[in-house]
Order: C-alpha cells, then structure tokens, then sequence
C-alpha cells in the first residue's frame, strides 16, 4: 500500500533510501538545506558514485513517485512518515555531532500539527532517539501525537541500493503498535521476501547498529593483528584468513588484512560508541574499542614506514606513486582514507607523491599531483604503493610498468596482488602479513 514519505538528508543514506522507498512504491519528497543537490537529485542525477543509484533516481523521479525539496512546509503534514537520514559527524572530543538531527527536528516540528512518525535512521548514540521525542514533544502542536522510532541503516557504500532495496535484516525500534504497523507497510515488499526483523525497543535499536560497526572494525584489526605476529613469525595471513573463515562461527568477511578501515562511518561511530561507553561507565567497552583504533591507526604508520625503509631510508625527493585514493574500492569516497594517510605521512617527509585514482577526484592539495593514469603515477617513481583495492590494478602488466619505473619496487597494502607475477617481471614485492617478502 503506498504511503508518503519524506527523507529528509539527501547525502550517501538519504538519497539511497529515497530512492529505494519509492522503489518500493511509495510517495516520497526528500529534503534537503543544498538547492544544488536537490537540483541535481530533481533531475534524476546523482551528485556521488554509487553504483546503481543513479538508474533508480532517473526512473523514479520520471514516473513522478520520487521528488525533491528545499522547503520543509511541502512535508510536514504531508508525510505518513518521516525519515531522518541527516549526517553525525564527530564532534569535538570524538562524540556524535547532533547538529544536523536537532537543527532538522527544529525546523520540522513546529509544523507538524498531526499525528505522525519520525522514524531515525542515522547512527546515533544510545539516548538520543528519546532526547528527539522529548525536543518534538515540545516543539510540535501535534504534542504526543509525533512519535519516534529508530530504524538503524546497515548500507555499505558501493552496494548501497543493494542493501537499500535486499537488506540482510531490518531492525524496527519503536514504542507502540500503531508505529509497529506503519514500518511494516513501508516495507511490505522486503518482507513480503522474508526479510528478517527484529522488533525492540529504541535504546536497543540504537545500540545494533553501533555494535553492528564495532563488531566489523575489531574484526578487521584482529587481522590485522594477526598480520603482525605472520610477519614476526613467518606465516602467511591470507592463508590463515582463509582457513579460520571456513569456520561458520567465525566466516571470511572482513578478514582481509591490510592498512586497515576507513570512510565516512567506522571510524567516527566507533569512536562515538566509545565516548558514550566512557559516559555511562562501561570502560570495558571503550578499552576494546581504543585497542581496535590503537591496531588501524598502526596499520597506515607501518605501510608508511615500510616505504621510506624500501626507499632507503630516506624519501626527501623521492617519487611515491600511490595507487588509490578512495577508502575502500567501488566509491569516489576519501573520507577518512588509508592510502591519504600513508600519502600524508610520506609528502609530510618530503616525498613527492603521485596519485591516480579511477573515481575519486582530489581537492587541490599541496604535495599531491593527482594523475589521469597508472602510467602517469609510476612513471620515474622510487616506490609504487598498492592503497586501495580496485579490481583493475589487480591486472596491471608489471613488465609494462618495470619500463616506467626508477626503481621495481611496489608494497602491496592491501595483500590482492598476485606476487610471484610481479617478481617474474623483476620486481621486489613488499606485502604487510607476509614475513617471506620482507
Ligand atoms: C560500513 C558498514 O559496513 C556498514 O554496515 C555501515 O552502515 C557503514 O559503515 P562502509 O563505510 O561503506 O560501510 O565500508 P565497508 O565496506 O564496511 O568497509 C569499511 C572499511 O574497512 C574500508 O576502508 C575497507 O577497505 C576496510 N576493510 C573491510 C578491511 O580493511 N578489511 C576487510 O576485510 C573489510
């Protein structure tokens, strides 16, 4: 049955999930503070990369079902449902930023003069989703005919709609039935595909999703850990991923060693899901997660430093072409990116660094010559650095680039090279986790 619904926050979350509801069939009006992007999105074109997205934007907003706003007075009593799909970034001292979220309920309660349903999406601190009832319940005629739910988003960048229109589960928050009720004809059609749901109260809605990102980042520096005592030891981490892996128990997702996680939401939330452990007492919490940080951040350090020991010590002056600059493959995302980092750390000793990214596209920035090619960056470099995993520099032809190159040696940060390829073409491979190239 269609419903309306307004998103309000356009970015990654909130234009996927737009999109995504009125796949579903639903009326949706998303909103938006940046007329740009609302121009953009009003078009049916898309101002990030995000496979699929745009296909989804285009049809939907032709067929009439999926428009967007600057004007929140167009949603207020419009909306059967409103979701807020707004940014937290990190605040100062590594908590959540609710800016975004107090400012949007500000706006949009004082209109709101019928009964109706905010239902948040962001990840946000345990607390926050009843402090908004309590901000609403103050600022709306409506009163206590406004309710809140939480209704947390799993998506990864780069499979987005994927996990927008097919997601692995659907965690519903709420404090009555009636709210129950309007989540579940909003989405009918996951549902209707068995779906599985998780029905509990809004502290534990908010707290899945935390713990959902903290899981995965301690995850990742176990590996990584792990990583560290192969190179001491002498073992070989991508075998041992993959035997452990095939352990149900345990799976094979996110075992992959190497510089670490990045992007735009495990680093801030888990630091945010840590300041909040701290203010509620729970120091075990915060101790694990700091642990998990201490692993990552060591990750980027030792990818650096094994690039300057691989120059000789010294990079003042030398080449470093970088391959990759987005977080993770798939996305034009750098927010938060290892290989930045490692470029950082490098151009701050006096490297001279070259970039070449097949989507992100770099900001000016002093230090960094961001290039059109593969070709372009290696060309006369001392070190070429594997940062970021995209299928297609698993391809490259060594024996092509040795001919580009000052010297043959390449780390590989992210361990998806075919090593024995490149020592073929005469190159000195550097893989982190692997003891026998070191
Ligand atoms: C993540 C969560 O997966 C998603 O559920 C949540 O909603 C938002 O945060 P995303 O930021 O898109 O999604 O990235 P993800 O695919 O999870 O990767 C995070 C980082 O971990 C990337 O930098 C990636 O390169 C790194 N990573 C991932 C590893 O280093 N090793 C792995 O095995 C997997």
């Amino acid at each position: 049955m269609t419903l309306r619904v307004s998103v309000i926050g356009t970015n990654y979350l909130g234009a996927t999930h737009a999109a995504g509801m009125a796949e579903f069939g639903h009326q949706v009006i998303g909103v938006d503070i940046d007329p740009d992007r609302v121009k953009t999105l009003n078009s049916g074109r898309s101002h990030i990369f995000e496979v699929g997205l745009e296909p989804l934007l285009e049809k939907n907003t032709s067929s009439g079902r999926l428009s967007f706003t600057t004007d929140y007075s167009q949603i207020a009593d419009w909306a059967d449902v409103h979701f807020l799909a707004l940014g937290t970034p990190s605040g100062p001292g590594g908590g959540a930023d609710l800016g975004q979220l107090h400012a949007a309920i500000d706006t949009l309660a004082p209109m709101l003069t019928k009964p109706t349903l905010v239902v948040g999406k962001s990840t946000v601190p345990v607390g926050t989703a009843p402090a908004l009832q309590e901000r609403i319940r103050r600022l709306a005629p409506a009163g206590d005919g406004v309710e809140v739910a939480w209704n947390p988003e799993f998506l990864r960048e780069a499979f987005a709609v994927e996990d927008t229109l097919r997601p692995d589960r659907l965690v519903f928050g709420v404090q009555s039935e009636a709210a129950l009720e309007l989540l579940q004809r909003i989405y009918a059609i996951p549902l209707s595909e068995n779906t599985p749901v998780i029905t509990c109260d809004l502290a534990t809605a908010e707290l899945i999703k935390a713990a959902a990102n903290a899981f995965l980042a301690t995850k990742i520096s176990f590996i990584n850990a792990m990583a560290r005592m192969c190179q001491a030891a002498g073992g070989d981490v991508t075998l041992l991923a993959d035997a452990i892996g095939f352990d149900k128990r345990i799976g094979r997702e996110f075992l992959n060693a190497g510089l670490g996680f990045g992007g735009g939401c495990l680093p801030k939330d888990i630091r945010a899901l840590a300041v909040r452990a701290d203010e509620l007492g729970v120091s075990v919490l915060s101790g694990l997660i700091g642990s998990v940080e201490a692993i990552n951040d060591g990750q980027r350090r030792d990818v650096a430093e094994l690039a300057v020991e691989q120059a000789g010590g010294d990079v003042r002056g030398k080449r470093i072409a970088v391959l990759g600059a987005a977080f993770k493959p798939g996305t034009d995302d750098t927010r938060n990116s290892p290989a930045l980092t490692v470029a950082d750390h490098l151009h701050a000793q006096g490297a001279e660094v070259r970039i070449y990214d097949p989507q992100a596209r770099l900001p000016p920035r002093e230090g960094f010559t961001q290039v059109a090619s593969v070709d372009q960056a290696v060309h006369g470099a001392d070190v070429v650095l594997h940062l970021t995993e995209w299928p297609e520099f698993r391809y490259l032809n060594p024996t092509h680039l040795a001919g580009l190159v000052r010297t043959k040696i390449i780390i590989d940060g992210r361990l998806k090279l075919h090593a024995a390829t490149w020592e073929q073409a005469g190159w000195k491979v550097v893989q982190i986790g692997r003891a026998s190239t070191l």
